[in-house]
């Protein structure tokens, strides 16, 4: 992989938010902030309108979720979750372990699907179509919303067998089309310089941060719309995970990502959108550069400064 120089970050603010401005800041909702009180209101379970930042209007939307609930049987793990994710750009999800953000995740491409005691109300909807809709393929709806989990997961088949396994899925049988999409999605996954002269050797050899861009590799060869990123970088060290966030760089503009991460520093510089959430709600949403530096609520500011959580 060529070397990009590192862009300036948020983080080189040690990202102290600046003081909130008096006046109320612009929201999409216009609703009356009610900031320094968001917790309350939530545990409370008074009604709550999340803070969403009047510039995600601005943005074309890949994905729109709409007052969508979730319960693991008689417990609700998501509350009215109305979040539209921008196309070909980078969301990342924050917020205290247990908020809901995997279960988020899983929602968009149906993983949750699996398992048994759960229900949704609401609303998803990708470029347009249904994501719950009765009769919504799901096997087809996962080729376009690529899933990458916490530990790398890689089959144990070969490092090329990985990279193609979409493709012998749908049946393609071409020599020439495989080795091709195998290469343009390992070059894309910044792998291919590393693996290519033991494409056929298991993926199971492969370290760690290797595995995880295989993992990669693997979801942007079915050329998904969207990426879900749960926490990727989790269990890598400090250089396989400068070596993902330098690929969430490149991969941002072909691909929509939503990434979540409990590392404030790989929101701020990784991602172009930060959606805040606690106990199942959003509370806060916007540009990163805003969520970081200029939040409206006193809530957010607390929990990306460390004060809380
Ligand atoms: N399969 C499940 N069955 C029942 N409850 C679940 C299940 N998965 C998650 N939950 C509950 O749903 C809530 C949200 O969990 P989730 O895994 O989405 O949180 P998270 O924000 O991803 O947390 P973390 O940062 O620790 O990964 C938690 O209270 C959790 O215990
Ligand atoms: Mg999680």
């Amino acid at each position: 992989m060529t070397e990009i120089a590192r862009k300036p970050t948020l983080a080189q603010y040690e990202l102290t938010p600046q003081p909130r401005k008096s006046a109320s800041p612009p929201s999409m909702n216009g609703a009356p902030s009610i900031s320094g009180r968001v917790f309350q209101a939530i545990a409370a379970n008074e009604p709550f309108t999340a803070e969403v930042h009047a510039g995600l209007a601005n943005e074309e939307h890949v994905l729109e979720i709409e007052r969508f609930d979730l319960w693991y049987g008689a417990s609700r793990a998501l509350h009215s979750i109305t979040m539209p994710v921008p196309k070909g750009k980078v969301t990342a999800l924050i917020g205290p372990s247990g908020c809901g953000k995997s279960t988020l995740l899983r929602s968009v491409n149906r993983m949750n699907d699996l398992i048994d005691s759960v229900r949704i109300e609401g609303e998803m909807r990708l470029s347009g179509d249904s994501i719950y809709a009765p009769g919504q393929d799901v096997i087809e709806l996962r080729k376009r919303i690529g899933m990458v989990f916490q530990k790398p997961n890689p089959f144990p088949m070969s490092i090329f067998e990985n990279v193609v396994y979409s493709l012998r899925i749908d049946g393609e049988r071409d020599k020439r089309v495989l080795a091709e999409v195998c290469e343009a999605s390992l070059r894309g996954a910044s792998l291919w310089d590393e693996v290519k002269d033991r494409l056929n050797d298991s993926a199971l050899r492969l370290s760690g941060g290797q595995q995880q861009r295989l993992c990669i590799a693997r979801a942007i060869a079915a050329e998904p719309e969207v990426l879900l990123l749960d926490e990727p970088c989790s269990a890598l060290d400090p250089i396989a995970t400068a070596r993902i966030e330098d690929l969430i760089d490149e991969l941002k503009g072909s691909y929509s990502i939503l990434m979540v991460t409990h590392n404030m520093q790989q929101a701020s510089r990784t991602s172009d959108f930060t959606a805040f959430m606690y106990l199942g709600r959003l509370v806060e949403y916007g540009p990163t550069g805003d969520i970081f530096l200029q939040p409206h609520l006193k809530e957010t500011e607390d929990y990306i400064s460390g004060r809380f959580g």
